[in-house]
């Protein structure tokens, strides 16, 4: 029996973890992509996502798994799916590039039979008014006839010891119910849970509300801290008092900003979408990006007030900051609000610092930041030591202990070290 092709449409983050489960289950995969680099790393071995190892990658290529740039593996594909990246343009409205891009290649490739699914974040209605017409003009075949056409959201979080592809239900949405099980037969052969949905247009918007959800109580816990503050009252303990709660309630904690490819960016794609159409904003995801987006300046200016308890001023102090990622534990350094900590430290004349086990450089829009090797040295001599990632091989006590001033953004270190 010969095994079923699948073309991937862009390897990174996304794509990647998905040729990997798809290879693993039998299927015969193209990893495409139109970065050339990218392609000759990948097929000699060199993976460069944080869940894959080398030693993955070369599992992959004995499996039977090839990457390439050559357009032309759609034409014998059963299923292509397409992952690629759905930034922000200028102005914060919805970069489509590469998603009408990628349409474009599959379309002039694609013969009938074959399923193709969406898989990029995107507001609703991209894979009905987007990639459909596109999909349809250049190939001159018609979806949910000729070629199956579903929307099925990437759920990864990044970094996991408990969920991955496998085990982590998965939302597919078709153009009709032929599409929607085309899509649930192919995830079906390496994922627990297929979820089965009445519409694209459902599908598309689940995943925003999702991403919505995380940005809005994170919003909601970064301004509570704020207040609680000036209060006198420890957020961390109000927190840990509330997540007793057995139902109706879902821990979310303060932090430096959100970060990330989904969080800050997603939502964008719902709000700009709705004002589009409808004409007013969506006010739940604007105040929540207002709020996430002044945390960076008040994470600064508490370390300017930790430091006058000490009788010295920001300007001129050495400040390192611990830990740049994004997320704890991988080196993703995307959004991340460790950058607009760093810049608004430089505005205000500290000079900084940086130690991340994950990072080995770390470059600011206003230049390159001094990276610290010696974590205990680099922690003794900094005037404050400030946490911005809590990565496991921190110990947060001992370097609490040892800093002469300390502010941990993730609450992470026992008392009595100070959180935000
Ligand atoms: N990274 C995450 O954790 C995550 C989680 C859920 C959803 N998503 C969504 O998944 C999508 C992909 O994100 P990612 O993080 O994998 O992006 P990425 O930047 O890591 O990778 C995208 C890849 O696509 C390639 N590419 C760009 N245009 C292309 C084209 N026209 N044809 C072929 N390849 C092309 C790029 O070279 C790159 O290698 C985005 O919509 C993102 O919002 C990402």
């Amino acid at each position: 029996m010969t095994s079923k092709t699948v073309t991937i449409v862009g390897q990174g983050y996304v794509g990647l973890p998905l040729a990997q489960a798809a290879v693993r289950a039998g299927w015969a995969v193209n990893g495409l992509d139109v970065t050339e680099s990218l392609v000759d790393a990948l097929n000699s071995g060199k993976s460069h996502v944080d869940d894959l190892s080398d030693a993955d990658i070369q599992e992959m290529l004995d499996l039977g798994y090839r990457a390439t740039t050559d357009q032309s593996a759609v034409s014998t594909s059963d299923v292509v799916v397409i992952c690629v990246p759905t930034p922000l343009g200028d102005g914060g409205s919805p970069d489509l590039g590469a998603v009408k891009g990628a349409s474009r290649s599959v379309g002039d490739n694609l013969t009938s039979g074959t399923t193709v699914i969406l898989e990029s974040t995107t507001y609703p209605g991209t894979t009905d008014d987007i990639v459909k017409p596109i999909l349809e003009m250049a190939s001159g075949l018609t979806a949910g006839t000729d070629f199956q056409l579903a929307y099925s959201p990437e759920r990864v979080d990044p970094g996991s010891k408990h969920y991955g592809i496998k085990n982590t239900p998965k939302l597919m949405g078709g153009i009709n119910d032929a599409s929607t099980q085309a899509a649930v037969a192919f995830y079906g052969t390496f994922i627990d849970e297929p979820v089965p949905m009445d519409g694209m247009r459902e599908a598309e918007t689940a995943k925003l509300l999702e991403n919505t959800f995380r940005h809005v109580n994170i919003a909601l816990v970064n301004e509570m801290t704020k207040f609680c503050k000036e209060l006198n009252i420890d957020i961390w303990e109000v927190i840990r008092g509330a997540s007793t709660k057995p139902f109706g309630f879902m821990k979310f904690t303060p932090g430096p900003g959100v970060g990330g490819h989904c969080i800050p960016i997603d939502p964008n794609y719902l709000s700009y979408e709705v004002r589009n159409q409808l004409g007013y904003p969506f006010r739940f995801v604007e105040l929540a990006q207002e709020i996430n987006n002044s945390m960076p300046r008040y994470v600064v200016d508490r370390v300017g007030e930790m430091l006058n308890d000490h009788r010295k001023p920001l300007n001129g102090s050495e400040v390192l900051l611990l830990g740049v990622t994004y997320k704890a534990d991988i080196a993703d350094q995307r959004e991340s609000p460790a950058m607009p900590v760093a810049e608004a430290l430089r505005e205000r004349g500290a000079v900084i610092r940086f130690h991340d086990p994950m990072v080995e450089t770390w470059n600011l829009e206003s230049g390159n930041v001094t990276r610290e090797a010696d974590l205990d040295a680099a922690v003794a001599s900094a005037d404050v030591v400030v946490v911005l990632q809590a990565h496991e091989s921190y110990d947060l006590e001992k370097l609490a202990s040892s800093a002469k001033v300390m502010l941990d953004t993730r609450g992470v270190a026992p008392k009595p070290a100070v959180r935000l």
